[in-house]
This record gives structure tokens, sequence and C-alpha cells, in this order.
């Protein structure tokens, strides 16, 4: 009785593809925050292998990446006894909402999306429709659950949008069927740029060996990287205009050890960029040093991330065919 009474908990949704080891990235700009949300929301978050074929996979190398995908979120402290923690493709009401979402979609709005036209060039012998259809998908995983935030990184906040014109537009066409879902960003690393070309953003397909840092990646690999980090010949740790890539180690810094940039410039006046990059180095290393020790031994117990993958699948399928079947019924599909 008292639990109903309690105010309902807010629900977060989120998704990864498990196309390789997380970057910095993705850990500053998402994870970090799902992380945190455990204790105070209602949790969906799910690895995203349905969007991952909208580029060509090698199947094994999928398959082997999903399973290390979830040991990477678990020993970034996603806990299955938190949160629901599942994989796309198990719950097959996401491709079936996905359908129905992009028949209230137009054409003109998917052109819009910057990463469809990124992703094209990218890819251009293979801009197939599920590349053009994915933020339909994307809607589908988190309209389905209901969720109010959408801890992502600033790349993915057009599709948010879109998400939410799609929900607009089905609550005004059929009653309410949705909640509106909010982007939720950090306050500071929304966008981790590439240490080689701090001009784009850190991304797990980063041609340039040294542009990305990944989360499993040992201390001194990580420290090796941010030496080479591009800065600029002004040798002044300070957050300014055309300062792309020390701008990008202050805010890798800020997100790893809790400090302002106030803080960083007063700690590193007087010094050089030498200093300063051995002190981003060893932070990073240092604060990716739990995850490191926790991904090989999940990794290595294969039965249990099956385990979790089961019934992380069951309790999602239970949450999302409700929202499913509702609106099914209201498009006028016949009931079985
Ligand atoms: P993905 O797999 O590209 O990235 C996962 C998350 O990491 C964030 N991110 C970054 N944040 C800051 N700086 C960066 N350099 C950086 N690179 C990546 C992304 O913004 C994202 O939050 N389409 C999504 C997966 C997805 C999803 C969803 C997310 C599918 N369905 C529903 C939210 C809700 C994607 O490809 O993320």
């Amino acid at each position: 009785m008292a639990e109903e009474a309690a105010p309902r908990k807010k629900i977060i949704l989120s998704g990864i593809q498990p196309t390789g080891v997380f970057t910095l990235g993705n850990y500053i700009g998402a994870i970090q925050n799902w992380e945190r949300m455990q204790r105070d929301y209602r949790c969906a978050y799910f690895i995203a292998d349905l969007h991952a074929l909208t580029v060509r996979q090698e199947a094994g190398k999928l398959r082997a990446g999903t399973l290390s995908a979830l040991a990477q979120l678990m020993a970034c402290g996603i806990d299955p006894k938190k949160s629901l923690l599942f994989v796309q493709s198990h719950v097959p009401e996401h491709a079936e909402m996905s359908w129905l979402l992009s028949c209230h979609t137009q054409f003109g709005e998917l052109s819009r999306m910057t990463q469809f036209k990124d992703k094209s060039a990218a890819h251009a012998d293979n801009i197939n429709a599920g590349l053009f259809t994915y933020p339909a998908l994307m809607a589908a995983d988190i309209l389905l659950y209901q969720a109010d935030y959408v801890p992502v990184g600033d790349d993915q906040r057009q599709h948010l949008e879109l998400t939410r014109d799609i929900a607009v537009r089905m609550n005004g066409l059929y009653g309410n069927l949705f909640t509106l879902p909010e982007a939720y960003l950090p306050k500071q690393g929304a966008r981790i740029r590439s240490l080689a070309d701090p001009t784009k953003k850190m991304s797990k397909s980063d041609p340039n060996p040294n542009g990305a840092i990944y989360i499993l990646d040992p201390p001194e690999v990580i420290l090796k990287k941010v030496k080479r980090a591009v800065t600029d010949s002004e040798a002044r740790v300070a957050y300014g205009e055309g300062k792309d890539g020390v701008n990008n180690l202050m805010t890798i810094y800020a997100a790893v050890t809790g400090r302002s940039m106030n803080e960083i410039e007063a700690e590193f006046a007087g010094h050089g960029y030498g200093d300063f990059k051995q002190a981003v180095g060893e932070a990073v290393a240092e604060y990716l040093r739990p995850v490191r020790e926790k991904y090989a031994a999940y990794l290595n117990d294969r039965a249990y991330l099956e385990e979790v993958c089961k019934e992380g699948a069951a309790a999602a399928s239970a949450v999302a065919r409700r929202t499913l079947s509702k609106v099914k019924k209201k498009l006028g599909l016949l009931m079985k």
C-alpha cells in the first residue's frame, strides 16, 4: 500500500552499440551517468545490436562483441540487479514498434539527420534503408519503456528531438500513448573529441590509433596516447577559443577528477603541457583501473552473462509488450 502511494520513480533508458571496446567518450558522455542514475531512477540499459547492423558486420565478431559489451557495462557498474539490462535483438518488440513508428515518421525528417549524412558519406557503398530509418528504431527503444530521461552524448541529441516529435504526433493522433522523453546530457563532456583531431568526436571507429582512449586500455597505453594528443603552441593550460585540444584534455580531466575548469587552470598555472598531460594520463588510467579489473572476471563467466541476457530479455519484454499492445490497438490492428 505504502509503495503505491509513493510518487512514481522516473524512468531512464539508454543504449550503446556493441561495435568494439567502448571509448572514454562513451564512458564520460553516457555510461558514467547511467551508473549514477541507478540510485534514484528505474533504469533500462541495452546493447543496440540491431542498430549495429546498419553498417556491415562480421557475424562472429558481432556475437563476441555483444557479450563483451555486456561484460564492459557490468564492469562499468551497471548492475543487472538494479537495472533492466538486455540485448536489443532479444526483445522483438523493438523491431515491431520500429515499423509502427516509421509509418509516422517523414522522409524529410529522416533526411535531415546529421548522423545519416555522416554515415552515408563514410559508407557510400552501403547506404541501406536501415541506416535511413535508424532513428525510428531508436524512438521505438525509448518510447516502448515510457522513458522520462535518456542519458546520451551530444551526438544523439538530434535523434532524441525526433523521438519527441514522433511521440507528440502520435499522442495527438491517438490519445496519450507515450511519455515525452528528455535528453540528459552530462554537464561536462557531452562531446569528448578525438585526441588526434579535436575537431572530430572521439569514436570507436577512429582510424587513427592514438585518437581514442578505450576503457580497457592499459595505463601505459593511455599515458602514451595522452602525451601524443594534439594541443597548441601557447603552452598555457586554459579553457578558451581556438584551443580545442587543450579544452578537450581539460574536459576529460574535469570529468574524471570532478574538478572545475577554474580549479584545473589554477592547478597548472605556470606549468607546461608536459606536466598537464602526465596528470591527465595518470588520472584517466586510475579512473579506469576498476573497470579493467572487473571486465576480465565478467567475460570469463559466460554462463552468468548468458543468464543476465535471458533474465533481462524476459523482464524487458514484459514492459515493452504492454506499450506495444496499446499502440497496436489504437492503430486499428486486429488483436489476436
Ligand atoms: P553509440 O554506441 O554510438 O554511443 C553510446 C553513447 O556514447 C555517447 N558518445 C559520446 N559522448 C561523448 N563524447 C563522445 N565522443 C561520444 N561518443 C559516443 C553517445 O552519445 C551515446 O550516448 N544510437 C545510439 C545507441 C542507441 C540509443 C538508443 C541510445 C540505440 N537506441 C536509445 C539512447 C536511446 C548509438 O549509436 O550510441
